[in-house]
C-alpha cells in the first residue's frame, strides 16, 4: 500500500513536471473598442523602469497590462511641432493606434542604428504632453529641462506604433485591434507565433455567430523597396496551407483529421515575405467545388454578400475572400483560388476586383488541389492598383524567363 502511495506521488510529480502552460494573450477594452494583446513577448522593459511607468500611467486595478506608444522621430530634436505631427499622421495611418495609447511614449530615432534622439526639450513640451494626456515620455536620448519626462531607457527591437506592457515582467506586445467578422468571411482568425508561424486567434468577443478577427498595427512596418506591401493586411482562401495552423478545406471532418500544417505554400509566403500581413483562414466552398450557397453549404455557413438586403448569393468557391474584401475596410487583400470560375464568380457578385492569372503563373504548392491542370491561385482587392500587382509580384521567377 505504502509503495503504491509512493508510485502515485512520483508519477504525479513526473507529469507535474512535464505539463505545459502556456499565455495565449488577453483581450481589453479601450474606450469600449476591443484589443488583443499577443501571449508573446516581442520585447522587454527591465522591470525598474517598468514600476515607473506603473507610478506614472493610471492604473486599473487588477489589470497587468498598460497601452503605450513607440513613436520615432528623424529629426535630431524633439518638440511640440514634432509630437503634434506624429500623433496627427499615426491617427490617420492607424486604426489600431488611439490617443489612449500614449499614456506612456518611448521615443526613439527612426535612423535605427545610428544615433538616438538627440534632444528632448521637457520644458517646451510640458503643455502639450498635457493636451494628450502623457504621463511618461521616455527615451534614451538626452533630455533638457525638468518635467514629467524620464530618461535612461533603452528599448531593443520594436517598430514604431501601439505596444501592451506589463509592469509586473516588462514584457511587451504588439497591440491588434479586434474586427467582429459579421459577414462569416473567415474560417479562423490567426496571429504571428513570431517564428515564422502562425497560431489560431484564441480571442473571441460576444457575437450571434461572428468570428473574431485581430488585426496588428499598420505602424509596425514601413514600405521599402524590399517590402512593397508592407502594413497591407489579408485572408486566405482555407485551401492555401499555413504553416502552424490547419487548413479545412471548407470541410469539417478534413480540419480535424489533416491537424496542423508544417509549411506555409509559396502564393502566401511571398506575400508575407514582401510585407503584407496574414490575419486570417477565409471561407471556401467544400474542397473549392462548385456548391450552391447556401443550400449545399452544410459544414460551415456561406459567408455573407455585403451588398443588397445582404442575402445575395455571394458566388464561390473563393465565397470567404470574395466576401471579406467586399464588406471590410481594415483588410486589404485577399487570396482566392480559380479553377473554373472561382475568382471570377465573387469578383462579380460582390462587385470587386479579382484576378485569375494563367494556370502555373503562381504556385500551388501547399494547396488542397481540386483540378490542376485548371487551377490557379488569385486575388481580391477594392483597389485594382494593389490587387494588379499581386501577380506580377507572386508570379514564380521561372515563367518571367
Ligand atoms: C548626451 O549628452 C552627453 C553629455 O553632454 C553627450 O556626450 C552625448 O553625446 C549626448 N547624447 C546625444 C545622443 O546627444
Ligand atoms: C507535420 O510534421 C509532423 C512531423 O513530421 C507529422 O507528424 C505531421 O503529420 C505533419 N503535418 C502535416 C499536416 O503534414
Amino acid at each position: 500500500m505504502l509503495l503504491l502511495k509512493i508510485a502515485l506521488i512520483i508519477s504525479t510529480i513526473g507529469s507535474a513536471s512535464s505539463s505545459s502552460l502556456a499565455d495565449r494573450g488577453r483581450v481589453l477594452d479601450i474606450d469600449g473598442i476591443p484589443y488583443y494583446a499577443g501571449g508573446i513577448p516581442i520585447s522587454r522593459l527591465n522591470t525598474k523602469c517598468a514600476h515607473k511607468l506603473v507610478n506614472a500611467v493610471a492604473q486599473v486595478d487588477g489589470i497587468d497590462l498598460l497601452p503605450f506608444t513607440v513613436m520615432e522621430n528623424s529629426a535630431g530634436s524633439f518638440g511640440v511641432d514634432e509630437l503634434y505631427a506624429t500623433v496627427a499622421q499615426y491617427e490617420k495611418q492607424d486604426d489600431v493606434f488611439t490617443p489612449a495609447f500614449l499614456k506612456a511614449v518611448y521615443l526613439q530615432s527612426s535612423e535605427r542604428d545610428y544615433l538616438p534622439v538627440s534632444s528632448v526639450d521637457a520644458n517646451s513640451l510640458e503643455n502639450a504632453l498635457g493636451d494628450f494626456n502623457i504621463n511618461l515620455l521616455t527615451t534614451s536620448g538626452n533630455i533638457t529641462g525638468q518635467s514629467l519626462l524620464l530618461t535612461t531607457q533603452t528599448i531593443d527591437g520594436l517598430a514604431k506604433g501601439p505596444y501592451f506592457v506589463s509592469p509586473s515582467t516588462g514584457n511587451i506586445y504588439k497591440a491588434h485591434r479586434i474586427y467582429s467578422d459579421d459577414n462569416l468571411a473567415f474560417v479562423q482568425g490567426i496571429v504571428s507565433d513570431e517564428q515564422g508561424g502562425y497560431l489560431s486567434l484564441p480571442a473571441l468577443t460576444e457575437n450571434v455567430m461572428a468570428k473574431s478577427i485581430a488585426v496588428p498595427s499598420r505602424l509596425y512596418s514601413s514600405v521599402t523597396a524590399e517590402k512593397p506591401l508592407a502594413g497591407l493586411r489579408f485572408g486566405v482562401k482555407d485551401i492555401f496551407h499555413v504553416k502552424g495552423v490547419a487548413t479545412s478545406g471548407g470541410n469539417r471532418a478534413y480540419f480535424y483529421h489533416s491537424g496542423a500544417q508544417n509549411a506555409t505554400g509559396p502564393a502566401v509566403q511571398r506575400l508575407i515575405d514582401l510585407g503584407a500581413v496574414l490575419v486570417g483562414k477565409m471561407g471556401t466552398v467544400q474542397f473549392a467545388n462548385g456548391d450552391r450557397p447556401t443550400a449545399d453549404w452544410v459544414d460551415l455557413h456561406a459567408p455573407f454578400n455585403p451588398r443588397g438586403d445582404g442575402y445575395q448569393n455571394p458566388s464561390g468557391s473563393s465565397t470567404g475572400p470574395g466576401v471579406g474584401i467586399g464588406a471590410y475596410e481594415w483588410l486589404d487583400l485577399a487570396v482566392g483560388s480559380d479553377t473554373g470560375g472561382s475568382m471570377r464568380g465573387p469578383a462579380g457578385s460582390q462587385g470587386i476586383f479579382g484576378n485569375r492569372p494563367s494556370t502555373g503563373a503562381i504556385s500551388l504548392d501547399h494547396v488542397i488541389p481540386l483540378s490542376p491542370v485548371s487551377d490557379s491561385a488569385g486575388v481580391f482587392a477594392r483597389s485594382g492598383a494593389v490587387g494588379g500587382s499581386y501577380t506580377s509580384l507572386v508570379q514564380r521567377h521561372t515563367t518571367c524567363i
